[in-house]
C-alpha cells in the first residue's frame, strides 16, 4: 500500500518542533554538564552513599525561593499590618495557605535536611582531598540556613514569633564587647518593634538571599572542580568504572525531587503553618520558648550562665570551622565512619549522649548544686566558670577514653566526639521543646 504523502504544513511543524526540542534538550543538557562532569563513577551514583541530602537541600531552597517571591506580594513588613496580612493571605489569596505552609514546612525541613547532609559530609570524611574549602563554606551555609529560618520566624508577628526573637536576641547581650552593639544593630533599639521586623524583613528577603546564591554558587563549583564528590580510594590505584551524568545522575535527581515536592505539598495541604495570636509585648507566654532550633541552647542555658552557654557554643562552631585541619589523615576519605574502629567510636559517642546528656540534664535540675561547693564563691565561678571548664573537660574527656578503650586513632576518635556533640545536641533539643513546660520546669510531654 501506498503511503499518503505528508502536508507541507504538517512538514514545518513537524520539523519546527522537532528542532525546538532537541534545542531545548542541548540547553538543559548544557546547563547540567556545567554543574556535573560529562562522566562519574560508578560508586559516586549509590544513593545509600549521599542520601541525597545535597540535592535535596538544594530542591528545597528552590521551593522557599518560589513561595517566598509570591509571598511577597502580599505579605507587609509593618507592626500594625504585618499580622493581618498574613491572614488576609490566608483567608482571601487562592493557595494564599498553601504557599505559605509550604514556605514553612520547607525551610524547617532544609534545616534537618542540611543538618544531616553536614552530618554525612562528616561521616565520609567529605572535607579530606582538596574539600577543605567547601566544607567551610558548608559550615557558612548552614548558619545562613539558621538565619533565614531566624529572621523569618519573626515576620507573622504573632506571639510566638515575638517572644521567641524576644528571648533568643536578649542572648546577643552576653557577647562579649560586641554584644550590645550586635543586639542594638539587629533589634534597630532596645527592644523588638517595628525597627526589628523591618531589619529582619530586609536581612530575609535582601541580604540573606544574595548570600546563599553565592555560597551554593561555590559549593556547585568546587564539588565539580574536585571532579565531584569524595570516593574511597582504591586498593589497586586502578580507577573506578565511570558512567555518563545524562542520564544516569541526572534521572535520579529528578526523581528524587519529584518526590520531595510531592512530600512537602501533601504534607503542607493537611498541616498549615502555625499561626498563633497577634503579637503582644504586655504578655508573655509561658514558657517563652525560642524556635525549636535554638531550644538546644536554651536548654544549655538553664543549666550554666549565658556567657558560658555562649563559650560552649562557640567552642564547638570553631571545631566545627576547624575539622579539616584536625582531621588531615586522607587515605580513609569516603568511608563511612572511617574503619571498624570508627564505627565502633560513633557507636560509643551515640550510646555516651542519649545516657550522660539527659542524666546530667536531671542531676543539675533536682540534686547538683555547684554552689555549695565552693561557699561563698561568686556566681561568675559557679554558674559560669565551673561549668564551662566541666563541659569542655567532659569533652575531652571522653575523647581520651574512646582512644583508650576503642583503641581508636586520633581520625576514628574524632568521630566518636564528633557524634557524642551531634547527638548531644539533639537530646538537649528534644528535652527543651517537649520536656519543658510553665517556668521551663522539667515536666513530662504525655
Ligand atoms: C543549602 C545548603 C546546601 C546545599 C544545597 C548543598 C548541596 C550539596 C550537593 C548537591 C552536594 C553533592 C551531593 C551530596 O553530597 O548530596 C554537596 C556536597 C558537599 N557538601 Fe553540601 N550543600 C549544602 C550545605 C552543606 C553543609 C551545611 C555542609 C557542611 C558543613 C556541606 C558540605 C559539603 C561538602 C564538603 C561536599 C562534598 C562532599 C563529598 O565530596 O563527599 N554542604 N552539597
Amino acid at each position: 500500500m501506498q503511503e499518503k504523502p505528508i502536508s507541507l504544513r504538517k512538514r514545518l511543524f513537524y520539523t519546527r518542533s522537532v528542532t525546538d526540542a532537541s534545542r531545548t534538550r542541548a540547553v538543559l543538557n548544557n546547563a547540567i554538564l556545567h554543574l556535573h562532569p560529562t562522566t562519574i563513577p560508578v560508586p559516586a551514583l549509590r544513593f545509600t552513599y549521599t542520601w541525597g541530602l545535597g540535592g535535596i537541600s538544594t530542591v528545597l531552597a528552590f521551593l522557599l525561593g518560589f513561595t517566598g517571591l509570591l509571598l511577597m506580594f502580599r505579605y507587609d513588613a509593618n507592626v500594625g499590618s504585618a499580622y493581618h496580612s498574613i491572614q488576609l493571605l490566608e483567608a482571601q489569596v487562592v493557595f494564599g495557605a498553601l504557599i505559605r505552609a509550604v514556605h514553612h514546612w520547607s525551610a524547617n525541613l532544609l534545616v534537618v535536611i542540611s543538618f544531616l547532609h553536614l552530618v554525612r559530609v562528616f561521616a565520609t570524611g567529605g572535607y579530606k582531598r582538596g574539600r577543605t574549602m567547601n566544607w567551610l563554606v558548608g559550615v557558612v551555609l548552614f548558619v545562613i540556613i539558621l538565619a533565614f529560618n531566624f529572621t523569618g520566624y519573626l515576620l507573622p508577628w504573632d506571639q510566638l514569633a515575638y517572644w521567641a526573637i524576644t528571648v533568643s536576641t536578649s542572648l546577643l547581650s552576653y557577647i562579649p564587647l560586641i554584644g550590645d552593639l550586635l543586639r542594638n544593630f539587629f533589634l534597630g533599639g532596645a527592644d523588638v518593634g517595628q525597627s526589628t521586623l523591618r531589619n529582619f524583613y530586609a536581612i530575609h528577603v535582601a541580604l540573606l538571599p544574595v548570600l546563599l546564591v553565592g555560597a551554593v554558587s561555590y559549593h556547585f563549583w568546587k564539588i565539580r572542580k574536585n571532579g565531584g564528590i569524595s570516593q574511597p580510594e582504591r586498593q589497586n590505584g586502578s580507577a573506578a568504572e565511570r558512567l555518563t551524568t545524562i542520564p544516569n545522575l541526572v534521572q535520579r535527581e529528578f526523581a528524587v525531587g519529584a518526590i520531595v515536592i510531592v512530600v512537602v505539598l501533601l504534607f503542607s495541604m493537611f498541616t498549615p503553618a502555625p499561626l498563633a495570636g497577634i503579637a503582644d509585648p504586655v504578655h508573655s507566654p509561658n514558657p517563652a520558648k525560642a524556635a525549636w532550633y535554638f531550644m538546644g541552647l536554651q536548654e544549655l542555658l538553664l543549666h550554666m550562665d549565658a556567657l558560658a552557654a555562649i563559650g560552649v557554643v562557640g567552642i564547638v562552631l570553631l571545631a566545627m570551622f576547624s575539622i579539616p585541619y584536625l582531621d588531615r589523615r586522607g587515605s580513609d576519605i569516603g568511608i563511612y565512619f572511617r574503619s571498624k574502629k570508627g564505627k565502633i567510636a560513633a557507636l560509643v559517642g551515640a550510646l555516651l549522649a542519649l545516657d550522660l546528656v539527659p542524666l546530667l540534664v536531671i542531676a543539675d535540675q533536682f540534686w547538683v548544686d555547684v554552689s555549695t561547693w565552693v561557699p561563698g564563691a561568686s556566681p561568675g565561678l559557679t554558674n559560669a566558670l565551673i561549668p564551662f571548664s566541666l563541659t569542655i573537660l567532659g569533652l575531652l574527656l571522653i575523647y581520651g577514653l574512646i582512644r583508650l578503650f576503642v583503641q581508636a586513632n586520633h581520625s576514628e576518635s574524632m568521630v566518636g566526639i564528633f557524634i557524642f556533640v551531634i547527638i548531644g545536641l539533639v537530646v538537649l533539643t528534644v528535652i527543651g521543646v517537649y520536656f519543658r513546660g510553665p517556668n521551663m520546669a522539667l515536666v513530662l510531654p504525655f
